[in-house]
């Protein structure tokens, strides 16, 4: 999984100022990028990211298959299951709304609010949550 660090410390390549020691990372993305070192190439975020893949899965298997990786849309869960897949998972869309599915449920189809930034990853360690819950007031 890509990851980007939106800080200016120095493992998002930001440059610290003459003279002063590189900035503490406040989103500790620095143990998922890697001690100041890039180390995971980033990619941009696209909806339904695995799909094209996973279509190759399906046409090749006879199996219940799930598909999952940036299921955001509720168009994307309805083409998927269409096409044949039996289920769908959903991980950072629902970290970051657990209500999510529950709204669709109920008629509405906005999409996730979920910006993949995946600063949540580091929460695994201190209890796995979306940083930007905190940020954003609900
Ligand atoms: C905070 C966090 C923790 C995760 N932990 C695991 C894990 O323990 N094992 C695993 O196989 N995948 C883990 N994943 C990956 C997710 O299960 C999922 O494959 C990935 O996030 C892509 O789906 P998404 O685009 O819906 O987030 C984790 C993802 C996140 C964001
Ligand atoms: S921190 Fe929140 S907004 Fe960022 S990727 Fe994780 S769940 Fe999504």
């Amino acid at each position: 999984m890509g990851a980007r660090c939106r800080t200016r410390c120095t493992c998002s390549g930001g440059t610290p100022p003459v003279g002063s020691s590189p900035p503490r990372c406040p989103s500790r993305c620095v143990s998922v990028l890697g001690g100041g070192r890039r180390f995971l190439k980033e990619y941009p975020f696209e909806e339904g990211y695995f799909e094209q893949q996973a279509r190759e899965f399906l046409a090749a298997l006879e199996l219940p298959l799930i598909l999952l990786g940036g299921i955001n849309r509720l168009d994307t869960v309805e083409g998927a299951l269409a096409e044949g897949f039996s289920f769908v998972a959903m991980a950072r869309a629902l970290l970051r709304e657990p209500d999510l599915v529950g709204r669709w449920e109920q008629g509405r189809r906005d999409a996730g609010l979920c910006i993949h930034c995946n600063r949540c990853m580091p929460s695994i360690y201190s209890g796995t949550r979306c940083v930007e819950l905190r940020a954003t007031p609900a």
